[in-house]
């Protein structure tokens, strides 16, 4: 069974991934990067070429392919799991844990990268933070806090499926 880990940009899903991945002894993949390695250009690259529908496309097309892989830890892009087909995808095989996470907190771990095409504006950020909270809800079968650092998020997930 695949351990999926879902938030906003910023909650932690790649470190806390990486880590929970070393604890558990299992593969780590991040949805961003296999698209990227896909594609072989940046995200944000991506966007600015083909737009925001390709890029959902290519997830879409990723997220259906880590449901036939097993026993991986999984972190998703912030707006993968806003998407019911992609959760429908996930859930086949696969736990969905969201990692709650204060905007605040997001903001400070942030800072000033401009890698992110849905994160160049703070209060654009802010809007689609709050419209997406419940979307990341009603998709996790856990909820973790995270504000927390990455190891201890990390441990707190590891205790949850052993
Ligand atoms: C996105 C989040 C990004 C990346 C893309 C779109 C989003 O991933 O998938 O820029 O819609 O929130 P991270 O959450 O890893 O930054």
């Amino acid at each position: 069974m695949n351990i999926i880990l879902c938030g906003f940009m910023g909650s932690g899903k790649t470190t806390v991934g990486q880590e929970l991945a070393k604890i558990m002894g299992r593969k780590f993949i991040d949805t961003d990067e296999l698209i990227e390695r896909e594609q072989g250009v940046a995200i944000k690259a991506i966007f600015t070429v083909h737009g925001e529908e390709h890029f959902r496309n290519l997830e879409f097309e990723c997220c259906k392919n880590i449901s036939n892989m097993k026993n991986c830890v999984v972190s998703t892009g912030g707006g993968a799991l806003t998407f019911q087909r992609n959760v429908d995808a996930l859930k086949q095989g696969g736990k969905i844990v969201f990692l709650d996470a204060d905007f605040d907190v997001i903001c400070q771990r942030i800072g000033n990268s401009k890698t992110r095409p849905l994160f160049q504006d703070r209060e654009k950020a802010r809007q689609l933070y709050d419209e997406r909270k419940s979307k990341y809800l009603s998709a996790a079968d856990y909820v973790i806090d995270g504000n927390m650092s990455a190891r201890k998020t990390a441990i707190e997930i590891a205790d949850i499926f052993r």
